[in-house]
């Protein structure tokens, strides 16, 4: 075995064929567009391979304790991949839209719309079919071959990150302890802090009376907020609507491992929620920065795959959120130092135990 054989390099480095040089008219910059797009194939099969085992973990009835931290390595080692994802799109940056124009008609009606890998990303992930905008009025599925689209959309219907986070943070443990009752007492703690808010305000001698009316307004949007959360039933009305995505209880989990993050019980799932919501914003990030460049190529031409272009991809960047109720939940956020105050024995509970016998 040595390196080349290892790696496979001969069938590698003859697997790019630019078109043009097959029809006769060579264009230099063919090779980088080849290139650059099998490079993002092999990081897509790569972030998949670590999504499917963190799946693995995750989708069990109980994520073992020792899957933590391997599942929680995998997504940030998904993180970095993806921060070269979004770099990599200013090395094709470097090809002008006039050497992109020098082959573009030979390559048309193949686009990255058609990438299976990306889409097992985003369906894996949990992207909904019915949150997706529609591709010239048909689902994206129909864009694909008939094996690849069967592929794709048995991975909508399996576990995805968001289900199995969900579900996890559904069963976050000490929600209803004897001695502290957390979602109670946050109701309690953010009534105080409303409270108190509002008495700072009222009692501010630099304030004339049309500022303190704005400021009390603020506060009570801020009220009516926490009212709908702490109220089921609209919570559940507002989900019904699509403003919330994550079940109540879920959102409960989420809270308390956020607000109580410090907590040693509560680490890792404080940085894996961090990751998740990293991970969301490297692939919004992605699409921005594929739709800055697709503007500055094309213009607004329509794309090879036969989108508005440019116009599509921004609106998808958007719409195709997953994890946009991690980021709700920080309006619901209130001051450590507002924080319900954790009984001494419940604390005990929270935290590395470990005693000798002596
Ligand atoms: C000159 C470079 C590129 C241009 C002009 C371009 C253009 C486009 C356009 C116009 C679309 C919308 C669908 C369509 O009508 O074709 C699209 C979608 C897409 N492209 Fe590119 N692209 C380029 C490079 C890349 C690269 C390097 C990748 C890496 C894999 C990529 C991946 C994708 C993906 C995944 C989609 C689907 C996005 C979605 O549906 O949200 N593209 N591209």
């Amino acid at each position: 075995m040595d390196y080349s054989s290892y790696l496979k390099l001969e069938t590698l480095l003859s697997a790019q064929k630019p078109v043009s040089t097959d029809k006769g008219r060579p264009a230099h910059d063919e090779l980088l567009f080849i290139t650059i797009h099998q490079a993002y194939e092999l990081w897509f099969k790569q972030i998949l391979f670590e999504l499917d085992s963190i799946l693995a973990s995750f989708s069990q009835k109980k994520v073992a304790d020792k899957e933590m931290g391997t599942a929680l390595a995998r997504l940030h080692r998904i993180n970095e991949i993806m921060k070269v994802l979004i770099e990599q799109v200013k090395i094709l940056e470097t090809m002008t839209p006039m050497d992109f124009l020098e082959f573009r008609d030979l390559i048309y009606k193949a686009s990255g719309f058609q990438s299976l890998q990306f889409r097992l990303l985003e369906n894996k992930l949990g992207l909904r079919s019915d949150d997706r905008l529609n591709f010239n009025s048909l689902p994206y599925h129909t864009q694909l071959a008939a094996g690849e689209a069967q592929q794709a959309q048995a991975a909508e219907s399996a576990p995805t990150l968001f289900s199995c986070l969900e579900s996890w943070l559904s069963r976050t443990p000490f929600l209803d302890t004897p001695g502290f009752q957390f979602w109670e007492q946050y109701k309690v703690a953010a009534n105080i802090m409303f409270q108190q808010d509002e008495g700072f305000i009222k009692n501010n001698s630099e304030l004339n009376d049309a500022e303190k009316k704005r400021l009390f307004e603020n506060i009570q949007v801020s009220r009516d907020g926490f009212a709908s959360l702490f109220d089921e039933k609209k919570y559940e009305e507002m989900k019904t609507r699509g403003e919330w995505r994550l079940n109540y209880r879920a959102v409960h989990g989420a809270l308390l491992i956020q607000l109580y993050r410090e907590q040693p019980i509560f680490q890792l799932p404080f940085r894996l929620i961090t990751e998740v919501l990293t991970l969301d914003s490297h692939l919004t990030q992605w699409r921005y920065r594929h739709a800055l460049m697709v503007k500055r190529m094309l213009g607004s031409r329509i794309g090879t795959g036969g989108s508005s272009g440019a116009k599509y991809l921004r609106e998808s960047t958007e719409q195709h959120k997953i994890f946009e109720d991690f980021y709700k939940l920080t309006t619901f956020f209130i001051p450590r130092t507002r924080l319900p105050d954790l009984p001494k024995e419940f604390e005990d509970k929270l935290g590395f135990a470990f005693e000798t016998s002596k």
